[in-house]
């Protein structure tokens, strides 16, 4: 390591750009559904066991890796995991372990980004779209609109090159300027807007029926549905923790790889945590299902995609200043994903510059090609197929944005609680203003949070298995050939990057 990494510049920044890299479109557009879907206010039953069993440990451990590979100049997930399992295997052992979770950290910074920037491209252009009262016409509707919006070069691609232009302008800046600066400014504005968005949503009153309205809708999240508390909500609220709090993803290693060797954990992990929460379960839960619930009943929570760039238009288009509310809630949008997407480029902007000596400049570029290159299918399959099923990017998401999440983490934390042993714990309270105790750490880090993990991977392989995405032809493409090719694809470009990922970090580890 020639040059000195850098280091956060404050306490705050680094707390806003941890909370910026959890809250994001997770918060705001997966989580609503995921609750809405999952019984209610049954679902925060599976989501806070998961939260104390799962998201804490797993963030007390990342936050740990990834301070403990900077102290060696490392900010990606191969090296960092091979010098903490060497502590409790030969170093043969150790490599194969740091080269899996260097692969699997690939993928998901490669692979959910190839996605995830162009949902930022939408919400960028969806801001625009607001803000110019694009979908106020009421002759479209507005899943025409949507539908016209993917399908349209010269919006889709604008606006993602516009939102990947920024943000490799951003981590160009380094740590201090780029990433811990855009944060500081983001962050503060996202819980703005979402306070803002809360009284406006909660002042709507009941203009379609009386019997729907704003805290109706908070009703319907609230209260437990207990008929629809099943193993699948279980592992849907599982699921949702790791991505939320973007565990399992090496992107919280790479954040803390900047702290300096004495700087706190747990208090700094707690204080993340929390903010995260906050932007989920409060701004989150109360703006987009409350809003849809008064204009459009109990029918309209449809999932996914649709909520936030359909049915939330539908309603700005009807409501007194929606123009301007629309602004802010695709803004929030934006923001949110941009603060979370900075993470994973930076993650790959290390790698060049740590692995491969790529200045960070020149890596900063070469990343924003990399994205285009990898981005390409997701834009170009709505507008080839003509339809709006975006096969490629559901195929990538079922593995990338869940399933491999949840294995990277079960290797994360046996490699520190069961291969460091009693140091990974010495480790987590070096430099402390809280400490966890050892009984916290024996029975969670070291058998709690692992076995919770594995029994999850278990039932999340039978779901899988079951709903047909291990067959040569996924269940949910059977139905139109044209789209098979798209999956296809999705696969040979996933199994290529883990392989690579898994070589490079086998190499790279072999060199020290
Ligand atoms: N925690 C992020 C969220 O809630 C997940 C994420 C981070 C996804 C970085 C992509 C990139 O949206
Ligand atoms: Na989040």
């Amino acid at each position: 390591m020639a040059e000195k990494r850098e280091n956060w510049g404050s306490k705050l920044g680094l707390i806003l750009a941890m909370a910026g890299n959890a809250v994001g479109l997770g918060n705001f557009w997966r989580y609503p559904y995921q609750a809405a879907k999952n019984g209610g206010g049954a679902f925060m039953v599976p989501y806070f066991a998961a939260l104390i069993l799962l998201g804490i440990p797993l963030m007390l451990v990342e936050w740990n890796q990834g301070r403990y590979g900077g102290k060696y100049g490392h900010g990606t997930l191969g090296p960092m995991v091979y010098l903490q399992a060497r502590e409790g295997v030969n170093p043969r052992v150790a490599r194969i372990l740091g080269g899996l979770a260097g692969a699997l950290a690939l993928g998901v910074t490669v692979l959910l980004n190839s996605y995830y920037n162009h949902i930022i491209g939408w919400t960028l252009g969806y801001a625009f779209e607001s803000a110019t009262g694009g979908y106020m016409d009421k002759s479209v509707s507005t899943g025409a609109y949507f539908v016209n919006y993917i399908q349209s070069p010269s919006k889709v691609l604008v606006f993602w090159l516009i939102a990947l232009a920024v943000l490799g302008f951003a981590v160009m800046r380094g740590i201090q300027k780029g990433i811990e600066a855009w944060a500081k400014f983001m962050m503060p504005t996202i819980y703005i807007f979402g306070i803002i968005l809360i009284i406006r949503t909660l002042t709507l009153g009941a203009p379609v029926k009386p019997e729907w309205t704003p805290i109706a809708g908070l009703d319907f999240i609230w209260s437990p549905r207990w008929q629809d508390l099943n193993w699948q909500a279980a592992l849907a609220a599982a699921g949702q923790i790791f991505f939320t709090l973007s565990l399992g993803m090496g992107i919280i290693q790479n954040y803390a790889s900047y702290l300096k060797p004495d700087d706190d954990i747990v208090l700094s992990g707690f204080a993340t945590i929390s903010l995260n929460e906050l932007a989920e379960v409060v701004l989150g839960g109360t703006i987009a299902i409350p809003i849809a619930y008064t204009f459009l009943g109990p029918e309209g929570l449809g999932a996914g995609v649709g909520l936030s760039f359909i049915a939330l238009p539908n309603i700005f288009r009807q409501m007194a200043g929606g123009q301007i509310f629309g602004t802010f809630w695709f803004l929030l949008l934006y923001f949110a994903g941009f603060t979370s997407a900075i993470a994973m480029y930076n993650y790959l902007v290390a790698l060049l510059e740590e692995e491969a000596g790529v200045p960070r400049k020149v890596g900063s570029v070469a990343v924003f090609v990399i994205y285009i290159i990898f981005g390409l299918p997701v834009a170009l399959e709505p507008i080839l197929t003509k339809t709006a099923d975006l096969a490629y990017l559901t195929e990538l998401d079922n593995w990338v944005g869940s399933y491999l999440l949840v294995v990277l983490g079960l290797l994360e934390v046996m490699v520190t609680g069961w291969l460091m042993g009693a140091k990974g714990l010495e480790e987590i309270n070096k430099g402390g203003y809280w400490k966890i105790s050892k009984t916290f750490y024996s029975v969670f880090i070291q058998a709690v949070t692992p076995i919770t993990i594995i029994i999850l991977l278990f039932f999340s392989t039978k779901d899988y298995i079951k709903a047909g995405y291990f067959k040569a032809i996924p269940s949910f493409v059977e139905n139109s050939p044209a789209l098979i090719p798209w999956v296809n694809f999705a696969r040979i470009v996933m199994f290529t990057v883990l392989i690579v990922g898994f070589v490079q970090a086998y190499r790279n580890i072999g060199k020290k």
